[in-house]
């Protein structure tokens, strides 16, 4: 982790102890007991993630915080809170005021998630210039809360779809929509219900049913919000395969949006890596054979085949 982390708390020990612990995992942040201190050194330098106390005596970690968004706002806001404050941190999250919040007593592992999280947003809106797509964003989020066990997913799939719309020298402006069509690319599950979502059991074909409407659902709303047409073909045509076995439109091959054909490799890379309820996340080397028995399957091979090697390097290198 590089040193553009700021920690804000007027407990000097919390402070010392967080430090600690990021210095473990390779990163020197900057600390402040003083929020004032921590909007002077915001103004004047480069900060990815900020995470703040609430209560301190010059002015709230919620004050701060939507001071540190006027400043600058691609820095990814985290707020360290007690249970008691659990109403306010949700509140902030809706309204798209903090990332995420860490309840204290917060556990280490817990912390360098959320930083690590931070960084990796941070990276993709630095990586892509945009000015409005908070509240893009802030829905993207309102779907992994509904499932857990999706927590960053849409970030992550972002980076990777990012990772190919690269090496083939795509545009700014489709590389932008193609991150947007990343986060938002599951938003058709919030139609879904969290029992069918969360099973921890193989789904009856009833179930599977209603899963299966996700893209379209997701596509009618995208359209209402007259999104481009990249990121609505992202969200429709996600789950079609190369083959034209897929859904919603068994679409085939050239048929379906390059787009989403690029999102495909990437939101099936990150679903196997990850940690699920019926299974933990699966070792890279094993993921990236599973891949290439996917080409001309499931995948588009042309895409299987640039992926491959440039999440090796990421991966390894993260
Ligand atoms: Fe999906």
């Amino acid at each position: 982790m590089k040193n553009d982390i700021l920690i804000v708390d007027d407990d000097r020990m919390i402070l010392d102890f967080t430090a600690e612990i990021l210095q473990k995992v390779g990163s020197t942040p900057i600390v402040t007991s003083s929020p004032l201190e921590a909007l002077e050194i915001v103004a004047r330098q480069p900060v990815a993630v900020v995470v703040s106390d609430h209560y301190m005596p010059e002015m709230t970690g919620m004050e701060l915080l939507t001071r540190v968004k006027e400043l600058s706002p691609n820095t990814v806001r985290i707020m360290m809170t007690s249970a008691a404050d659990l109403d306010l941190a949700l509140t902030a999250i809706n309204s798209g005021e903090v990332f995420r919040f860490l309840p204290k007593p917060w556990k280490e592992k817990d912390m360098i998630k959320a930083i690590k999280d931070g960084l990796r947003r941070y990276r993709l809106l630095e990586s892509v210039r945009n000015d409005d797509d908070f509240i893009l964003r802030s829905l993207a989020e309102t779907i992994e809360l509904k499932d857990p066990y999706t927590k960053g997913h849409c970030d992550r799939v972002a980076e990777y779809a990012l990772l190919i719309a690269e090496s083939l020298g795509l545009d700014d402006g489709i590389k932008r929509d193609i991150m947007r069509g990343s986060w938002l690319h599951d938003c058709g599950k919030i139609g879904v219900p969290e029992a069918v979502l969360n099973a921890r059991r193989k789904l009856t074909a009833e179930e599977r049913e209603i899963v299966n409407m996700h893209p379209a659902w997701g596509a009618n709303v995208a359209e209402k919000a007259n999104l481009p047409a990249t990121v609505i073909n992202i969200v429709l045509h996600h789950h079609e395969h190369y083959n034209g076995h897929g859904y919603p439109m068994g679409l085939a091959a050239g048929e379906i949006p390059l787009e989403a054909r690029i999102v495909a490799v990437a939101d099936i890379f990150d679903a196997l890596r990850s940690d699920r309820p019926y299974r933990s996340g699966i070792p890279l080397e094993t993921v990236l054979e599973m891949l290439a028995d996917m080409r001309g399957a499931e995948l588009d091979p042309v895409f299987v085949d640039l992926f491959v090697p440039l999440v090796r390097t990421r991966e390894k290198g993260a």
